[in-house]
């Protein structure tokens, strides 16, 4: 599929489907669309009073255009108030427009230019189309639904866009990555197949890789016990994957991005039980899937900065090798944890993930996990919680995932909840109480980082989508590559 960007006027496009955006209250149909309505002899109007369309928010209707027409379609799209026109109109209209799609190979899109920049509004678009549209099929051998078969879809009066369209292209396709790592089941995507991955990827863009096999952790400054504990029941071995962006130019910041990267997570020892969402487990590596769509959009997009992509890989599994409730792991910066609950696992992993990652001497770190139920039942399924020790960075990844349409919300860092993580026996409990779940994990993560500036951002609830049955979007959302690219673009 390809997306086009032209000036041409309505009543002049031929195609398959015109879809135009109205606004809510709109009385009078503009100048251009008036036009068109003409030459249809009143088809638009006609079409909106029958459905008696008032251009809400993504509300779509859409009529056959009959005779010789040379357009065999018109759709129209609501796009809500004007005054509360923001990116995530154009977006969601889009995408709208682009799930109506069935047979339609030219599909014209005209939506009002305004508010925003038509640059902001021509990438935002091409993600939201080429997102809405993407299916994965991979794992039925016979997919219920047809895949459309556009060829064409022309952003009608963002002529000069196409930079911005190839922006959106590229970001898009990173995110389709990360959505596709994270639907493959368990037994597709292993620390293993990612090491794999990652490598491919490398090779593809030009990336450094380094995979660190298990001796290599056992070798990093203390030892990466705590990482290392987590994945000893498994019988697929951990691999601690690292790649490299480097810019041409000499880099104006160096930044490392951290993905939990948990290719299934039992509980360990304190196995899940049924009712937990043991068999939903594959996400678990959703932060680490993020990090290395992020990575392969970075390394199409080439910013002046130096990006370090980490995703410690490894399964927390049960066996007669599991660590026992109760051990206590020593972590790369001498640390001492006990583990009260092996199913509070991924702070484990991050834990020696952090300690590498600031031995690299970077500007910033910022992680990214599914690391607490706590998060999700704070913020429901649709918003990531952020916590940072440094304003102007928490400000800047704020920035970014607006322009995004990712939504996160920043959490205290309550020092005092560290009580709660209080060891007899070690330094630290690797769990506190049930109240501040979340909190008390990202105050677990703190002690692993010294002095970089550094974000965790909890995606439990985001990365994936329980969307109702019928939208082809369910699944991995691919969840916040698209924050992460803008952040280190920006
Ligand atoms: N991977 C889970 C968190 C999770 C839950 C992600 C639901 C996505 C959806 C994490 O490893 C976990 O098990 N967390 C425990 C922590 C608890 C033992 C302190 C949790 O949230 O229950
Ligand atoms: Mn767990
Ligand atoms: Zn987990």
């Amino acid at each position: 599929m390809q997306i086009t960007a032209t000036d041409t006027a309505l009543s002049n496009w031929t195609g398959d489907l015109l879809a135009v955006g109205i606004f809510e209250g709109e009385t009078e149909l503009a100048e251009d669309l008036a036009k068109l309505d003409e030459k249809l002899a009143g088809t638009i109007s006609e079409l909106i009073a029958d459905e008696e369309f008032e251009g809400k928010p993504s509300t779509i209707i859409s009529s056959r255009v009959g005779g010789k027409s040379s357009l065999r379609k018109i759709a129209l799209v609501g796009l809500g108030k004007i005054e509360e026109l923001n990116l995530d109109s154009w977006r969601s209209a889009a995408a709208a427009i682009a799930r109506m799609v069935k047979k339609e190979k030219t599909v014209g899109i005209s939506l009002p230019v305004g508010s925003e920049s038509a640059e902001t509004i021509a990438q935002a678009m091409t993600e939201a189309i080429i997102l809405a549209l993407h299916q994965d099929n991979r794992f039925k051998s016979e997919p219920e639904d047809k895949e459309p078969k556009l060829e064409t879809v022309e952003l009608i009066g963002l002529s000069g866009q196409e930079q911005a369209i190839a922006k959106g292209q590229t970001i898009a396709e990173g995110v389709i990555f990360a959505r596709e790592l994270v639907n493959a089941p368990a037994n597709e995507v292993t620390p293993v197949t990612m090491a794999q991955t990652a490598q491919q990827l490398a090779q593809e863009y030009g990336l450094e890789v380094k995979i660190l096999e298990q001796a290599d952790c056992e070798q990093f400054e203390h030892g990466m016990g705590a990482y290392l504990g987590v994945g000893q029941a498994s019988d697929i071995p951990p691999k601690f994957i690292h790649l490299t962006y480097k810019p041409a130019k000499t880099a104006k910041r160096k930044l490392a991005i951290v993905g939990k990267s948990v290719t299934f997570d039992s509980g360990g020892l304190n196995l899940k039980g049924s009712g937990s969402g043991i068999e939903t487990m594959k996400m678990d590596m959703g932060g680490g899937a993020a990090t290395l769509g992020a990575a392969k959009a970075i390394a199409q997009l080439k910013p002046d900065v130096e990006v370090h992509f980490i995703c410690a890989a490894t399964e927390n599994m049960v066996s007669g090798k599991a660590m026992h409730p109760g051990d206590v792991l020593k972590a790369s910066n001498g640390k001492t944890i006990e583990v009260n609950n092996t199913d509070a696992e991924g702070r484990l992993t991050l834990a020696d993930a952090l300690v590498y990652a600031e031995k690299l001497e970077v500007d910033a770190i910022v992680d990214l996990a599914t690391l607490t139920g706590a998060c999700i039942v704070a913020l429901g399924n649709n918003i990531a919680g952020l916590w940072s020790t440094d304003d102007a960075l928490a400000e800047e990844m704020k920035t970014a995932a607006n322009l995004a349409g990712e939504k996160f919300w920043q959490l205290p860092m309550e020092e005092k909840y560290f009580e709660g993580l209080k060891s007899q026996i070690a330094d630290m409990k690797n769990t506190g109480p049930r109240p501040g779940g979340s909190i008390t994990a990202a105050l677990f993560l703190k002690q692993f980082v010294k002095d970089t500036p550094w974000m965790h951002l909890d995606v439990a609830g985001p990365v994936w989508s329980d969307a109702p049955s019928g939208v082809n979007n369910k699944g991995a959302t691919g969840f916040p590559v698209r924050t992460l690219v803008n952040w280190v673009n920006s």
